[in-house]
């Protein structure tokens, strides 16, 4: 009674969104395994559909913390402080105190809203983040202590999307099709992620999609606290890099990691929560968080519950950040 009740509330979100969000016979697997939404399983699965287009996503200019100067070889765990960039031109500091968050226009950053002038600074600053984020990278392949040392994977899986995204959504760590691919979240849960995307009325270049470990773990096994003790600073400094409005965590390693908690997913997903940069960073960097289930845990319980619960955590995403 309850399920066909909320079956129709499923259907109905669809229709008013024109997509079938959850789409269950286009992607779920066919040997559902138990259960654990702390620890749905990287799946290693085949290749991902992408999302349909839908409006672009809203930017806006944020200053981007500069990494690097004296030490920049150093890594985590013992990371260097990371010093803010100046705020842009006309902008103020916000949540972030003296480090220089630069608050988002009304409209969510569209180009009308923030001028000729707004454009010009907003694709500096994607440059900015984009050479950041290389830098980033290049420092994490050569320096991470969990990804230099592990074994059995092939590829890094960095992350990827837009570096003036509004939305960021943290995973697990990649999959197989992940590691063969060194791109995050493109087999059966990527493809669920992405319908998820394309439901928010976004396309996944507007998004950026990254992983608590930027390695796969053997047999897609639950990443180890020592691993995200060495691979998580880097997540760390992404973020810093991003300055999202809004972080998405996917099940129960990046909701621990981003808001530092024991507490499962079950009783977390769909309530705010706040991640802070940490010390170290040097930022006085604050970001909505909403955490959720993990598409692979979705794609496991495929229920009209699960799918609604998640309807309603990105709901309260949209809303967020289109206020
Ligand atoms: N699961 C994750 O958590 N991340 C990926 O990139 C793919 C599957």
């Amino acid at each position: 009674m309850q399920e066909s009740r909320l079956a129709a509330q499923q259907r109905a979100m669809d229709r008013a969104f024109g997509v079938d969000l959850l789409d269950h016979a286009r992607c779920v697997e066919r040997t559902p395994a138990p259960g654990n939404p702390d620890r749905p399983g990287a799946s290693g699965v085949p290749a991902s559909a992408s999302a349909s287009p839908a409006a672009p996503g809203s930017l806006a200019p944020r200053p981007v913390p500069v990494l690097g100067g004296a030490g920049s070889e150093s890594a985590p765990p013992k990371p260097r402080p990371l010093a803010p960039l100046g705020a842009a031109p006309g902008s103020s500091t916000s949540s972030s105190g003296g480090s220089g968050v630069a608050p988002r226009s009304s409209a969510g950053g569209s180009s009308e809203a923030i001028g000729i002038g707004g454009i010009g600074r907003r694709l500096e600053l994607q440059g900015e983040r984009l050479s950041l984020l290389e830098a980033l990278r290049e420092r994490h392949a050569a320096a991470c202590p969990h990804c230099t040392r592990a074994t059995g994977h092939t590829n890094l899986v960095f992350g990827e999307g837009s570096p003036n995204a509004d939305l960021v959504f943290v995973g697990e760590a990649p999959g197989e099709t992940e590691d063969q691919t060194g791109r995050p979240f493109v087999g059966k849960a990527g493809q669920k992620l992405d319908e998820m995307i394309a439901a928010m009325k976004l396309r996944r270049e507007d998004v950026y999609i990254a992983n608590v470990l930027k390695s796969r773990p053997p047999n897609n096994r639950t990443p180890l606290q020592t691993e995200v003790d060495g691979c998580g600073p880097y997540l760390i400094e992404q973020l810093c890099i991003l300055r999202p409005r809004v972080i998405v965590t996917l099940g129960g390693p990046a909701t621990k990691l981003l808001l530092a908690t024991e507490v499962g997913i079950t009783r977390l997903r769909g309530t705010w929560g706040a991640w802070q940069a940490p010390a170290w960073t040097g930022l006085d960097l604050s970001v909505p968080v909403m955490p959720t289930y993990h598409p692979a845990y979705l794609l496991r319980n495929y229920t009209a519950q699960t799918r609604g619960e998640v309807w309603a955590d990105l709901q309260a995403v949209m809303a967020r950040i289109n206020a």
